[in-house]
């Protein structure tokens, strides 16, 4: 079917920040508004994907045909991670924590005599490592992204390979307006090649990553 050669295979999209709690009113948080996860999640179920959205807090709404799991911290983005396999691909686009305050207050903490507190920090699981590491039931194409402000062809490279990942989508921070914007510009970087996208509309840069996912799995 040429209009949705993605119909009937199962992708699952890590989209936005995680939050990790330090007490009831306070978390430890990325900056990242899940609009480039989101376009992604939404150019694969139009090319007829049955994707699995796992998403941190984010103000947007669900792609239309997308089925969207909500989570708040990156051991719950693991286990709807968990919970969503088997899938043919995995892409993960969401800004996760590298750490969480080791302990959670029940209470919300007080300035006082005490002076601030002292957060000790402890590491998250790494979902894309982990992916990328999961034995039989690995996704047969598993993509990272990476966000760098400098030599990022490099990085990326060097990301591919600790991560165990098969594509690492790059992109340039630096260049004004990606942050947050709607532009993105991108390279692609696979075990063999590297490609550099034009920069352009975040959508428009979605389409195009789920049209090269869709020629990938054939
Ligand atoms: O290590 P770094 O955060 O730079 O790598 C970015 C890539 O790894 C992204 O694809 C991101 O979604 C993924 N990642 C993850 N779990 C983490 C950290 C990063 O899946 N704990």
């Amino acid at each position: 079917d040429g209009g949705r050669p993605l119909a009937g295979r199962r992708i699952i999209v890590t989209a936005g920040p995680t939050a990790e709690p330090i007490d009831p009113v306070r978390v430890l948080t990325n900056r990242s508004s899940g609009r480039q996860g989101y376009a992604i999640a939404d150019a694969l179920a139009r090319l007829g994907a049955e994707v699995t959205l796992v998403s941190g807090p984010t103000a947007l709404d669900a792609p239309s045909g997308v089925r969207r799991v909500s989570v708040e911290t990156a051991q719950e983005m693991l286990e709807a991670v968990r919970a969503a396999l088997p899938a043919e691909a995995a892409v993960c686009v969401a800004a996760v924590s590298d750490w969480r305050p080791d302990e959670v207050f029940g209470i919300k903490l007080k300035k006082g005599k005490d002076g601030p507190p002292t957060l000790r920090l402890v590491e998250n699981p790494d979902i894309l490592a982990e992916l990328s590491a999961a034995g039989p039931g690995r996704p047969r194409l598993v993509v990272g992204f990476a966000a760098e402000t400098n030599d990022v062809e490099l990085h990326a490279r060097a990301k591919l390979a600790r991560k165990g990942c098969d594509w690492i989508i790059a992109n340039d921070v630096s260049e004004p307006g990606v942050m947050g914007g709607s532009d993105n510009a991108v390279m692609i970087i696979t075990r063999d090649h590297v490609e550099r996208w034009e920069r352009a509309p975040k959508d428009e840069v979605a389409g195009r990553i789920a049209a090269r996912i869709a020629e990938a799995l054939g």
